[in-house]
Protein backbone atom coordinates (compact mmCIF):
# COMPACT_ATOMS: atom_id res chain seq x y z
CA UNK A 1 0.00 0.00 0.00
CA UNK A 2 1.54 3.79 -0.97
CA UNK A 3 2.45 4.85 2.63
CA UNK A 4 1.69 8.62 2.08
CA UNK A 5 -2.04 7.60 1.44
CA UNK A 6 -4.78 9.30 3.57
CA UNK A 7 -8.60 8.52 2.94
CA UNK A 8 -9.97 11.86 3.38
CA UNK A 9 -13.31 10.27 5.10
CA UNK A 10 -15.52 7.38 4.69
CA UNK A 11 -19.46 7.64 4.01
CA UNK A 12 -20.94 6.14 6.91
CA UNK A 13 -24.34 6.04 5.47
CA UNK A 14 -24.88 3.33 2.70
CA UNK A 15 -27.02 5.89 1.29
CA UNK A 16 -24.66 8.62 1.06
CA UNK A 17 -22.63 7.03 -1.39
CA UNK A 18 -25.74 6.03 -3.48
CA UNK A 19 -26.75 9.99 -3.42
CA UNK A 20 -23.08 10.99 -4.36
CA UNK A 21 -23.09 8.65 -7.33
CA UNK A 22 -26.66 9.39 -8.61
CA UNK A 23 -25.59 13.40 -8.33
CA UNK A 24 -22.80 12.31 -10.42
CA UNK A 25 -24.77 10.04 -12.94
CA UNK A 26 -27.87 12.83 -13.00
CA UNK A 27 -27.13 15.89 -14.47
CA UNK A 28 -27.07 18.00 -18.19
CA UNK A 29 -26.58 14.22 -19.52
CA UNK A 30 -29.96 13.15 -18.43
CA UNK A 31 -32.00 16.48 -19.10
CA UNK A 32 -30.21 18.33 -21.53
CA UNK A 33 -28.47 15.67 -24.00
CA UNK A 34 -30.79 12.38 -23.92
CA UNK A 35 -33.81 14.38 -25.24
CA UNK A 36 -31.67 15.41 -28.23
CA UNK A 37 -29.50 12.16 -28.85
CA UNK A 38 -33.36 10.11 -28.76
CA UNK A 39 -34.74 13.09 -30.94
CA UNK A 40 -31.63 12.67 -32.92
CA UNK A 41 -31.28 8.92 -33.30
CA UNK A 42 -34.45 7.91 -34.85
CA UNK A 43 -36.48 7.70 -31.55
CA UNK A 44 -37.40 4.29 -30.65
CA UNK A 45 -34.30 2.47 -31.92
CA UNK A 46 -32.26 4.50 -29.72
CA UNK A 47 -34.52 4.16 -27.00
CA UNK A 48 -34.10 0.24 -27.46
CA UNK A 49 -30.57 0.05 -27.68
CA UNK A 50 -29.42 2.78 -25.23
CA UNK A 51 -31.66 0.56 -22.17
CA UNK A 52 -30.31 -2.08 -23.09
CA UNK A 53 -26.67 -0.72 -23.12
CA UNK A 54 -27.84 0.50 -19.76
CA UNK A 55 -28.82 -3.16 -18.40
CA UNK A 56 -26.13 -5.02 -20.23
CA UNK A 57 -22.77 -2.76 -20.15
CA UNK A 58 -23.49 -0.04 -17.74
CA UNK A 59 -24.91 -1.49 -15.00
CA UNK A 60 -21.97 -4.46 -15.31
CA UNK A 61 -18.90 -1.92 -15.91
CA UNK A 62 -19.84 0.58 -13.10
CA UNK A 63 -20.01 -2.47 -10.38
CA UNK A 64 -16.36 -3.36 -12.09
CA UNK A 65 -15.67 0.29 -11.38
CA UNK A 66 -16.91 0.83 -7.96
CA UNK A 67 -15.28 -2.86 -6.89
CA UNK A 68 -11.92 -1.45 -8.03
CA UNK A 69 -12.25 1.79 -6.11
CA UNK A 70 -13.20 0.02 -2.86
CA UNK A 71 -10.95 -2.46 -2.94
CA UNK A 72 -7.91 -0.35 -1.92
CA UNK A 73 -9.71 2.33 -0.53
CA UNK A 74 -7.28 5.04 -2.01
CA UNK A 75 -7.42 7.65 -5.10
CA UNK A 76 -7.86 5.70 -8.58
CA UNK A 77 -4.40 6.16 -9.34
CA UNK A 78 -2.97 4.95 -5.71
CA UNK A 79 -5.41 2.24 -6.05
CA UNK A 80 -3.67 0.87 -9.06
CA UNK A 81 -0.22 1.52 -7.99
CA UNK A 82 -1.04 -0.48 -4.97
CA UNK A 83 -2.36 -3.17 -6.86
CA UNK A 84 1.04 -2.96 -9.57
CA UNK A 85 3.30 -3.06 -6.49
CA UNK A 86 1.45 -6.04 -4.77
CA UNK A 87 2.12 -7.44 -8.04
CA UNK A 88 -1.37 -8.43 -8.99
CA UNK A 89 -1.51 -6.74 -11.82
CA UNK A 90 1.30 -5.79 -14.58
CA UNK A 91 3.21 -1.91 -14.79
CA UNK A 92 1.20 -0.82 -17.86
CA UNK A 93 -2.20 -0.50 -16.36
CA UNK A 94 -1.06 2.31 -14.31
CA UNK A 95 -1.71 4.59 -17.28
CA UNK A 96 -5.50 4.15 -17.13
CA UNK A 97 -6.73 6.30 -14.18
CA UNK A 98 -4.37 8.98 -15.74
CA UNK A 99 -6.72 8.46 -19.01
CA UNK A 100 -9.80 8.26 -16.74
CA UNK A 101 -9.17 12.20 -15.58
CA UNK A 102 -7.45 13.20 -18.62
CA UNK A 103 -11.61 12.01 -19.77
CA UNK A 104 -13.12 13.81 -17.09
CA UNK A 105 -10.75 16.95 -17.08
CA UNK A 106 -11.79 16.88 -20.90
CA UNK A 107 -16.25 16.91 -20.70
CA UNK A 108 -15.69 19.23 -18.22
CA UNK A 109 -14.33 21.80 -20.27
CA UNK A 110 -17.56 21.88 -22.79
CA UNK A 111 -20.00 20.35 -19.63
CA UNK A 112 -19.02 23.97 -18.06
CA UNK A 113 -20.31 25.64 -21.33
CA UNK A 114 -23.72 24.34 -21.43
CA UNK A 115 -24.08 24.62 -17.59
CA UNK A 116 -23.33 28.28 -18.45
CA UNK A 117 -26.14 28.24 -20.71
CA UNK A 118 -28.54 26.48 -17.91
CA UNK A 119 -27.18 29.83 -15.73
CA UNK A 120 -27.60 32.28 -18.66
CA UNK A 121 -31.41 30.82 -18.94
CA UNK A 122 -31.36 30.88 -15.49
CA UNK A 123 -30.79 34.68 -15.65
CA UNK A 124 -33.58 35.27 -18.47
CA UNK A 125 -36.44 33.09 -16.61
CA UNK A 126 -36.03 34.98 -13.56
CA UNK A 127 -36.07 38.48 -15.41
CA UNK A 128 -39.60 37.04 -17.29
CA UNK A 129 -37.78 36.66 -21.04
CA UNK A 130 -40.08 33.34 -21.08
CA UNK A 131 -43.72 35.26 -20.21
CA UNK A 132 -45.85 34.12 -23.34
CA UNK A 133 -42.58 33.49 -25.61
CA UNK A 134 -42.88 31.01 -28.80
CA UNK A 135 -40.40 28.88 -30.03
CA UNK A 136 -39.63 31.67 -32.91
CA UNK A 137 -38.26 33.37 -29.90
CA UNK A 138 -36.76 31.11 -27.74
CA UNK A 139 -34.72 30.00 -31.13
CA UNK A 140 -33.70 33.16 -30.88
CA UNK A 141 -32.62 34.06 -27.61
CA UNK A 142 -30.58 30.45 -28.09
CA UNK A 143 -28.77 31.84 -30.80
CA UNK A 144 -28.14 35.46 -29.27
CA UNK A 145 -26.46 33.63 -26.62
CA UNK A 146 -24.62 31.39 -28.81
CA UNK A 147 -23.37 33.95 -31.08
CA UNK A 148 -21.99 36.18 -28.15
CA UNK A 149 -18.77 34.91 -26.89
CA UNK A 150 -18.53 37.23 -24.08
CA UNK A 151 -21.54 36.31 -22.50
CA UNK A 152 -20.95 32.24 -22.86
CA UNK A 153 -17.59 33.34 -21.65
CA UNK A 154 -19.52 34.96 -18.18
CA UNK A 155 -21.51 32.35 -17.64
CA UNK A 156 -19.22 29.45 -18.44
CA UNK A 157 -16.15 31.31 -15.67
CA UNK A 158 -19.05 31.62 -13.20
CA UNK A 159 -19.80 27.66 -13.04
CA UNK A 160 -16.16 27.19 -13.47
CA UNK A 161 -15.85 29.15 -10.03
CA UNK A 162 -18.58 27.37 -8.55
CA UNK A 163 -16.79 23.93 -9.43
CA UNK A 164 -13.89 24.84 -7.84
CA UNK A 165 -15.24 25.77 -4.81
CA UNK A 166 -16.99 22.64 -4.41
CA UNK A 167 -14.60 20.51 -5.45
CA UNK A 168 -12.02 22.47 -2.76
CA UNK A 169 -14.39 20.94 -0.26
CA UNK A 170 -14.50 17.53 1.44
CA UNK A 171 -16.78 15.18 -0.90
CA UNK A 172 -18.09 13.33 2.04
CA UNK A 173 -19.21 16.35 3.56
CA UNK A 174 -21.48 18.61 1.70
CA UNK A 175 -22.08 16.81 -1.61
CA UNK A 176 -24.48 13.74 0.02
CA UNK A 177 -26.16 16.26 1.60
CA UNK A 178 -27.28 18.81 -1.41
CA UNK A 179 -27.84 15.72 -3.83
CA UNK A 180 -30.31 14.64 -0.81
CA UNK A 181 -32.57 18.03 -1.37
CA UNK A 182 -31.88 18.12 -5.23
CA UNK A 183 -32.75 14.71 -6.71
CA UNK A 184 -36.45 14.03 -4.99
CA UNK A 185 -36.47 18.16 -5.98
CA UNK A 186 -35.41 17.13 -9.46
CA UNK A 187 -37.87 14.19 -10.29
CA UNK A 188 -40.72 15.94 -8.88
CA UNK A 189 -40.49 18.79 -10.76
CA UNK A 190 -39.55 16.79 -13.78
CA UNK A 191 -42.51 14.87 -12.78
CA UNK A 192 -44.86 17.48 -12.72
CA UNK A 193 -43.81 19.27 -15.85
CA UNK A 194 -44.04 15.61 -17.74
CA UNK A 195 -47.67 15.40 -16.83
CA UNK A 196 -48.21 19.30 -18.22
CA UNK A 197 -46.35 18.43 -21.30
CA UNK A 198 -48.13 15.64 -21.87
CA UNK A 199 -51.45 17.34 -21.35
CA UNK A 200 -50.51 20.51 -23.81
CA UNK A 201 -48.17 18.71 -26.07
CA UNK A 202 -48.20 15.62 -28.41
CA UNK A 203 -48.42 12.75 -26.79
CA UNK A 204 -49.69 10.68 -29.95
CA UNK A 205 -46.53 11.42 -32.11
CA UNK A 206 -44.58 10.98 -28.78
CA UNK A 207 -45.52 7.55 -28.23
CA UNK A 208 -45.15 6.61 -31.89
CA UNK A 209 -41.97 8.16 -32.40
CA UNK A 210 -40.50 6.52 -28.88
CA UNK A 211 -42.31 2.96 -29.37
CA UNK A 212 -42.62 2.28 -33.17
CA UNK A 213 -39.34 1.11 -34.86
CA UNK A 214 -38.13 -0.91 -37.54
CA UNK A 215 -34.77 -2.94 -36.77
CA UNK A 216 -32.82 -1.64 -39.80
CA UNK A 217 -33.38 1.77 -38.07
CA UNK A 218 -30.55 0.05 -35.66
CA UNK A 219 -27.31 1.32 -37.42
CA UNK A 220 -23.69 1.27 -36.56
CA UNK A 221 -24.10 4.76 -35.36
CA UNK A 222 -27.37 4.74 -33.38
CA UNK A 223 -25.79 1.76 -31.51
CA UNK A 224 -22.48 3.72 -30.95
CA UNK A 225 -24.37 6.97 -29.66
CA UNK A 226 -26.24 4.57 -27.12
CA UNK A 227 -23.24 3.20 -25.72
CA UNK A 228 -21.34 6.41 -26.30
CA UNK A 229 -24.46 8.29 -24.29
CA UNK A 230 -24.47 5.74 -21.34
CA UNK A 231 -20.84 5.84 -19.87
CA UNK A 232 -21.54 9.48 -20.56
CA UNK A 233 -24.94 9.56 -18.17
CA UNK A 234 -23.66 7.10 -16.09
CA UNK A 235 -20.19 8.95 -15.85
CA UNK A 236 -18.46 6.18 -16.47
CA UNK A 237 -15.21 5.58 -17.40
CA UNK A 238 -13.79 9.27 -16.11
CA UNK A 239 -12.43 7.59 -12.54
CA UNK A 240 -15.18 9.70 -10.70
CA UNK A 241 -17.47 7.25 -9.51
CA UNK A 242 -14.13 5.02 -8.94
CA UNK A 243 -13.04 8.08 -7.04
CA UNK A 244 -16.23 8.09 -4.65
CA UNK A 245 -16.04 3.97 -4.20
CA UNK A 246 -12.62 4.90 -2.00
CA UNK A 247 -15.19 6.32 0.56
CA UNK A 248 -18.09 3.46 0.22
CA UNK A 249 -18.77 1.28 3.52
CA UNK A 250 -16.89 -1.65 3.01
CA UNK A 251 -20.64 -3.41 4.65
CA UNK A 252 -22.10 -2.37 1.57
CA UNK A 253 -23.71 -4.30 -1.50
CA UNK A 254 -21.80 -2.43 -4.61
CA UNK A 255 -24.32 -4.44 -6.76
CA UNK A 256 -27.17 -3.00 -5.11
CA UNK A 257 -26.00 0.40 -4.63
CA UNK A 258 -25.10 0.41 -8.29
CA UNK A 259 -28.56 -0.72 -9.95
CA UNK A 260 -30.54 1.95 -7.91
CA UNK A 261 -28.03 4.27 -9.53
CA UNK A 262 -28.33 3.50 -12.84
CA UNK A 263 -32.22 3.28 -12.17
CA UNK A 264 -32.21 6.69 -11.10
CA UNK A 265 -30.27 7.90 -13.65
CA UNK A 266 -32.64 5.85 -16.51
CA UNK A 267 -35.60 7.16 -14.42
CA UNK A 268 -34.63 10.87 -14.95
CA UNK A 269 -33.49 10.78 -18.59
CA UNK A 270 -36.58 9.44 -19.39
CA UNK A 271 -38.86 11.88 -17.66
CA UNK A 272 -36.94 14.25 -19.46
CA UNK A 273 -37.81 12.36 -22.64
CA UNK A 274 -41.27 13.01 -21.63
CA UNK A 275 -40.86 16.52 -20.60
CA UNK A 276 -39.44 17.44 -24.19
CA UNK A 277 -40.43 15.87 -26.92
CA UNK A 278 -44.40 16.04 -26.55
CA UNK A 279 -43.74 20.12 -26.82
CA UNK A 280 -41.20 19.54 -29.69
CA UNK A 281 -43.97 17.60 -31.79
CA UNK A 282 -46.82 19.90 -30.62
CA UNK A 283 -44.80 22.76 -31.68
CA UNK A 284 -43.62 21.56 -34.92
CA UNK A 285 -39.80 21.97 -33.96
CA UNK A 286 -37.55 19.73 -35.64
CA UNK A 287 -36.73 17.04 -33.34
CA UNK A 288 -33.51 16.29 -34.96
CA UNK A 289 -32.48 19.73 -33.52
CA UNK A 290 -29.53 18.56 -31.91
CA UNK A 291 -28.13 20.85 -28.45
CA UNK A 292 -30.73 23.13 -28.59
CA UNK A 293 -34.06 21.16 -28.36
CA UNK A 294 -34.33 21.31 -24.68
CA UNK A 295 -33.18 25.16 -24.42
CA UNK A 296 -35.63 26.01 -26.92
CA UNK A 297 -38.76 24.17 -26.28
CA UNK A 298 -38.90 24.24 -22.58
CA UNK A 299 -39.28 28.18 -21.90
CA UNK A 300 -42.14 28.25 -24.47
CA UNK A 301 -43.55 25.95 -21.92
CA UNK A 302 -42.83 28.04 -18.90
CA UNK A 303 -43.81 31.05 -20.75
CA UNK A 304 -47.30 29.63 -20.97
CA UNK A 305 -47.74 28.22 -17.50
CA UNK A 306 -49.59 29.58 -15.02
CA UNK A 307 -46.52 31.14 -12.19
CA UNK A 308 -43.74 30.25 -15.40
CA UNK A 309 -41.61 32.78 -14.35
CA UNK A 310 -40.98 30.90 -10.76
CA UNK A 311 -41.11 27.41 -12.50
CA UNK A 312 -38.97 28.01 -15.17
CA UNK A 313 -35.73 29.93 -12.67
CA UNK A 314 -36.68 27.18 -10.25
CA UNK A 315 -36.47 24.72 -12.93
CA UNK A 316 -32.74 25.89 -14.56
CA UNK A 317 -31.86 26.43 -11.00
CA UNK A 318 -32.11 22.55 -10.54
CA UNK A 319 -30.63 21.66 -13.55
CA UNK A 320 -27.15 24.28 -12.66
CA UNK A 321 -27.45 22.22 -9.23
CA UNK A 322 -27.32 19.04 -11.12
CA UNK A 323 -24.95 20.08 -13.32
CA UNK A 324 -22.76 21.32 -10.40
CA UNK A 325 -23.11 17.79 -8.58
CA UNK A 326 -21.88 15.68 -11.65
CA UNK A 327 -19.00 18.43 -12.41
CA UNK A 328 -17.36 17.73 -9.23
CA UNK A 329 -16.77 14.07 -9.66
CA UNK A 330 -15.28 15.16 -13.36
CA UNK A 331 -12.28 16.53 -11.09
CA UNK A 332 -12.61 14.60 -8.08
CA UNK A 333 -10.22 11.83 -9.43
CA UNK A 334 -7.36 14.26 -9.82
CA UNK A 335 -7.74 16.63 -6.47
CA UNK A 336 -7.80 13.67 -4.39
CA UNK A 337 -4.95 12.16 -5.80
CA UNK A 338 -2.88 15.96 -5.97
CA UNK A 339 -4.46 16.02 -2.02
CA UNK A 340 -3.32 12.61 -0.49
CA UNK A 341 -0.35 12.06 -2.77
CA UNK A 342 1.83 15.51 -2.65
CA UNK A 343 -0.57 17.04 -0.21
CA UNK A 344 -1.49 19.77 -1.37
CA UNK A 345 -4.91 21.42 -0.30
CA UNK A 346 -8.23 19.99 -2.09
CA UNK A 347 -8.84 24.22 -2.95
CA UNK A 348 -5.35 24.60 -4.25
CA UNK A 349 -5.47 21.30 -6.82
CA UNK A 350 -9.05 22.16 -7.67
CA UNK A 351 -7.94 25.58 -8.70
CA UNK A 352 -4.81 24.73 -10.63
CA UNK A 353 -7.23 22.15 -12.71
CA UNK A 354 -9.80 24.56 -12.83
CA UNK A 355 -7.71 27.04 -14.59
CA UNK A 356 -7.47 24.62 -17.35
CA UNK A 357 -10.83 23.72 -17.47
CA UNK A 358 -11.35 27.31 -17.93
CA UNK A 359 -9.17 27.88 -20.87
CA UNK A 360 -9.95 24.78 -22.50
CA UNK A 361 -13.70 25.76 -22.23
CA UNK A 362 -12.68 29.50 -23.62
CA UNK A 363 -11.89 27.71 -26.66
CA UNK A 364 -14.40 25.01 -27.29
CA UNK A 365 -16.87 28.38 -26.38
CA UNK A 366 -15.27 30.37 -29.14
CA UNK A 367 -15.60 27.52 -31.58
CA UNK A 368 -18.95 27.94 -31.77
CA UNK A 369 -18.75 31.58 -33.15
CA UNK A 370 -15.61 33.19 -33.70
CA UNK A 371 -13.32 30.35 -34.31
CA UNK A 372 -16.39 28.22 -36.34
CA UNK A 373 -14.52 28.23 -39.67
CA UNK A 374 -11.63 25.99 -37.35
CA UNK A 375 -12.36 22.36 -37.54
CA UNK A 376 -10.75 19.36 -37.13
CA UNK A 377 -12.24 15.93 -39.06
CA UNK A 378 -15.29 18.54 -39.84
CA UNK A 379 -15.97 18.70 -36.16
CA UNK A 380 -15.58 22.72 -34.23
CA UNK A 381 -13.91 22.20 -30.97
CA UNK A 382 -17.08 21.90 -29.23
CA UNK A 383 -18.32 18.93 -30.93
CA UNK A 384 -14.56 17.38 -30.98
CA UNK A 385 -14.74 17.23 -27.61
CA UNK A 386 -17.85 15.42 -26.88
CA UNK A 387 -17.24 13.59 -29.88
CA UNK A 388 -14.24 12.14 -28.71
CA UNK A 389 -14.94 11.91 -25.46
CA UNK A 390 -18.30 9.87 -25.50
CA UNK A 391 -17.41 8.27 -28.26
CA UNK A 392 -13.81 7.21 -27.92
CA UNK A 393 -12.31 7.71 -24.66
CA UNK A 394 -15.22 6.69 -22.09
CA UNK A 395 -15.28 3.29 -24.44
CA UNK A 396 -11.79 2.87 -23.94
CA UNK A 397 -11.22 3.47 -20.80
CA UNK A 398 -14.18 1.50 -19.29
CA UNK A 399 -12.93 -1.28 -21.59
CA UNK A 400 -9.54 -0.93 -20.35
CA UNK A 401 -10.70 -0.89 -16.41
CA UNK A 402 -13.37 -3.90 -17.36
CA UNK A 403 -10.59 -6.38 -18.65
CA UNK A 404 -8.31 -5.13 -15.66
CA UNK A 405 -11.36 -6.03 -13.11
CA UNK A 406 -12.46 -9.01 -15.12
CA UNK A 407 -9.66 -10.68 -16.29
CA UNK A 408 -6.84 -9.59 -13.90
CA UNK A 409 -8.37 -9.44 -10.42
CA UNK A 410 -8.58 -12.99 -8.63
CA UNK A 411 -11.96 -13.98 -8.42
CA UNK A 412 -11.91 -14.87 -5.24
CA UNK A 413 -10.69 -11.40 -4.54
CA UNK A 414 -13.78 -9.91 -6.37
CA UNK A 415 -15.95 -12.12 -4.72
CA UNK A 416 -15.37 -10.68 -1.39
CA UNK A 417 -15.45 -7.28 -2.43
CA UNK A 418 -18.95 -7.39 -4.51
CA UNK A 419 -20.38 -8.81 -1.06
CA UNK A 420 -23.59 -10.36 -2.52
CA UNK A 421 -25.48 -12.26 -0.47
CA UNK A 422 -26.73 -14.58 -3.29
CA UNK A 423 -23.61 -16.28 -5.39
CA UNK A 424 -25.71 -16.42 -8.52
CA UNK A 425 -25.85 -12.71 -9.07
CA UNK A 426 -22.04 -12.60 -8.95
CA UNK A 427 -21.90 -15.25 -10.91
CA UNK A 428 -24.44 -12.99 -13.36
CA UNK A 429 -22.70 -9.99 -13.17
CA UNK A 430 -19.05 -12.02 -13.53
CA UNK A 431 -20.04 -13.36 -16.73
CA UNK A 432 -22.33 -10.77 -18.49
CA UNK A 433 -18.95 -8.59 -18.02
CA UNK A 434 -16.50 -11.04 -19.39
CA UNK A 435 -18.70 -12.15 -22.10
CA UNK A 436 -21.28 -9.45 -23.64
CA UNK A 437 -19.75 -6.18 -22.07
CA UNK A 438 -16.38 -6.23 -23.02
CA UNK A 439 -16.40 -7.82 -26.55
CA UNK A 440 -18.94 -5.09 -26.94
CA UNK A 441 -17.17 -2.39 -25.96
CA UNK A 442 -14.25 -4.29 -27.76
CA UNK A 443 -16.56 -3.52 -31.24
CA UNK A 444 -17.38 -0.22 -30.23
CA UNK A 445 -14.61 1.24 -29.39
CA UNK A 446 -12.65 -0.32 -32.79
CA UNK A 447 -15.96 1.16 -35.01
CA UNK A 448 -15.39 4.29 -32.83
CA UNK A 449 -11.95 5.33 -34.06
CA UNK A 450 -12.99 4.05 -37.62
CA UNK A 451 -16.59 5.76 -37.79
CA UNK A 452 -15.53 9.44 -35.97
N1 LIG B 1 -23.26 11.75 -15.91
C1 LIG B 1 -23.22 13.16 -16.05
C2 LIG B 1 -24.48 13.64 -16.73
O1 LIG B 1 -25.29 12.85 -17.13
C3 LIG B 1 -22.01 13.62 -16.79
C4 LIG B 1 -20.74 13.12 -16.23
C5 LIG B 1 -19.85 12.54 -17.04
C6 LIG B 1 -20.44 13.25 -14.88
C7 LIG B 1 -18.65 12.07 -16.52
C8 LIG B 1 -19.23 12.79 -14.35
C9 LIG B 1 -18.35 12.19 -15.17
O2 LIG B 1 -24.67 14.78 -16.89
Amino acid sequence: MPENRCVQGIWTSPWLFILAASGSAVGLGNIWKFPYMVGENGGGAFLFVYLLCMLFVGLPVLIAEVALGRSVRANPIDTINDLHERHIINKAWVLVPYLAGLAGFLVLSFYSVIAGWALAFFERSLKGVFTETDEVQTQSVFQELISSPSEMMLWHSVFVVLVILAVGQSVTRGLAVLVKVLLPSLVLMLLGLSVYSVLVGDLDQTLSFLFSWKWNQITPNVVLAAVGHAFFSLSIGMGGMFAYAAYMSKHMSIARACSIVVGVDTLVAILAGLVVLPLVFALNINVDTGPSLTFISLPVAFGSLPGGQLVGSVFFLLLILAALTSAISMLELFVSWLHERFYISRLKASLLLGVGVWLLGFASLLSLNDWSDWTVFGYVLFDLLDKFTSLILLPVVALLLSVLVALNIPRSRLENELITRNPKHFKWWYNVLKFFSIPIMLVITITGWIGV
